[in-house]
C-alpha cells in the first residue's frame, strides 16, 4: 500500500447535489490508504490564494454525503487560463494566471488534483494536465450532458425535483382549466425536460434536440380540449428553440460571464400560447430549486462510487482521466475524449419513442 500521497480536491461550475458525497468518499478512501486530502476552495481560486486551502480529515467530512451544495464552494467565473484582472488603470483585462496555479500546486507538494466538475471545469483540469499537473476528473452536472459516462451525478435529483413540481401542477392546472408552461434547466441538452416531462405526465415536452413549431404546440393543446382535457402541461427545457429560432439568453452582459445564461423560454411560450389559443396560461421557472438540497439515493451512491473510484484511479496513476459510469463498473476515460463536447438526447431514443406512443407532443 502506497503511503504519503497528498491529494487536492476542488469543485467547479454550478453546484450539483452529490458534490459533498464525492468529497466524503475521496477523503475517506484516501485516508484508508494513509494519504492526506486538502480542499481547494472556490474552484481554482484556492490555488491562487493559498489561504483558501483547507485540510480535509475524516472528521471534517464524515456523513456529509446526504447534504446539498459543496463544502468547498464553487464558481463558474474562475478560469485561471482566462482570468479577468483589474489593472492599475482600473480596467479589466483577461490574463492567463495558470502558471501561478501550477507553481503553488508544486510548492505545496500535491501529488494529484481531483477536479469535480462539468465540461467547463474538466476542460480547465485537462489544460492543467497538459501543463504537467496530475489530474483525475469526476463528472458532475444536473444537465447530464457530459460524454464518456452513462450518467452524471446531480441529474437524478434534478429530475426528481422537476417531476414532483410537474405532478403538483396537474391539480391546479386542472382546477383552473389552464395551460402551465414549466421551464427546467439543462443548458443545450433536453435530458431533464424529457425525463421529468415523461415521468410527470406532461402533454408537451420541448427540448433543444427537437426544434418546435408553436402552431403544433397549440394544435395539441386544442386537440386535448376537444377530447375534454381542458388543461395542459408544457415542459420546456431552458435551451429549447423554435424551428430556425434561437434560445432565450437572459444573461448576456452579466458581470464576469462569458457564457450564455439561458432562461425565459417559459414566459415567451406562455404569452404566445395564450394569444393563439385564448387559454389562460401561466409560466413557472423551476430554476435553482433543481440544484438545491439533498441528493437522491441514486446520486448519493453514484457520487460516493465516483469519489472512491477517483482515489483508485490515482493509485493506478491513470492521470488525465475522468471516472465514468459504465454499468456495472466505474472506469477511467481519457479527459481529452470527453471535453468540449455535449451529450445530447438522441432523438430516436427509447424514452422519446415511449413519449410519442403515450401521446406526448414534442411540438414538431
Ligand atoms: O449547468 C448547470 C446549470 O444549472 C444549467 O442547467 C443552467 O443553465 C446553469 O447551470 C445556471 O447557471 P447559474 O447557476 O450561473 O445561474
Amino acid at each position: 500500500m502506497e503511503k504519503g500521497m497528498k491529494i487536492a480536491i476542488n469543485t467547479g461550475g454550478g453546484d450539483a447535489p452529490g458534490l459533498n458525497a464525492v468529497i466524503e468518499a475521496v477523503v475517506l478512501a484516501a485516508n484508508s490508504r494513509g494519504w492526506d486530502t486538502y480542499g481547494i476552495k472556490n474552484g481554482y481560486a484556492g490555488l491562487l490564494n493559498t489561504d483558501e486551502i483547507i485540510p480535509l480529515t475524516p472528521d471534517t467530512v464524515r456523513h456529509i454525503a446526504n447534504t446539498g451544495g459543496t463544502i468547498l464552494g464553487t464558481t463558474n467565473r474562475g478560469n485561471p487560463f482566462q482570468m479577468p484582472v483589474t489593472n492599475l488603470a482600473g480596467e479589466t483585462e483577461i490574463r492567463d494566471v495558470s502558471d501561478k496555479v501550477v507553481e503553488n500546486f508544486r510548492r505545496l507538494h500535491f501529488d494529484c488534483l481531483v477536479a469535480v466538475g462539468g465540461d467547463g471545469s474538466l476542460s480547465i483540469a485537462y489544460d492543467f494536465y497538459k501543463k504537467g499537473v496530475p489530474v483525475v476528473g469526476v463528472p458532475k452536472t444536473i444537465d447530464n450532458d457530459l460524454c464518456g459516462t452513462v450518467i452524471t451525478f446531480g441529474f437524478d435529483t434534478a429530475v426528481s425535483i422537476a417531476t414532483e413540481a410537474i405532478d403538483r401542477l396537474h391539480s391546479t392546472a386542472k382546477s383552473h382549466e389552464r395551460v402551465m408552461v414549466v421551464e427546467v434547466m439543462g443548458r443545450n441538452a433536453g435530458w431533464i425536460a424529457l425525463n421529468s416531462g415523461v415521468s410527470g405526465a406532461a402533454d408537451v415536452i420541448l427540448i433543444p434536440e427537437i426544434p418546435f413549431d408553436i402552431d403544433r404546440i397549440c394544435e395539441h393543446i386544442m386537440d386535448r380540449e376537444l377530447q375534454g382535457q381542458r388543461y395542459s402541461i408544457v415542459v420546456a427545457a431552458e435551451g429549447a428553440t423554435s424551428l430556425g429560432g434561437q434560445a432565450v439568453d437572459k444573461g448576456r452582459g452579466e458581470a464576469g460571464r462569458q457564457d450564455v445564461v439561458l432562461g425565459g423560454i417559459a414566459e415567451v411560450l406562455a404569452k404566445e400560447i395564450s394569444k393563439r389559443t385564448g387559454k389562460d396560461t401561466r409560466s413557472i421557472v423551476l430554476g435553482h430549486l433543481q440544484r438545491g438540497g439533498s441528493p437522491t439515493t441514486f446520486d448519493r451512491l453514484l457520487a460516493l462510487r465516483f469519489g472512491a473510484a477517483a482515489v483508485r484511479t490515482i493509485e493506478g496513476r491513470k492521470f488525465g482521466t475522468m471516472v465514468a459510469l459504465d454499468p456495472p463498473e466505474i472506469k477511467a476515460v481519457p479527459l481529452e475524449e470527453v471535453i468540449g463536447k455535449i451529450r445530447n438526447v438522441p432523438v430516436d431514443c427509447d424514452t422519446i419513442r415511449t413519449a410519442r406512443e403515450i401521446g406526448v407532443s414534442f411540438g414538431d
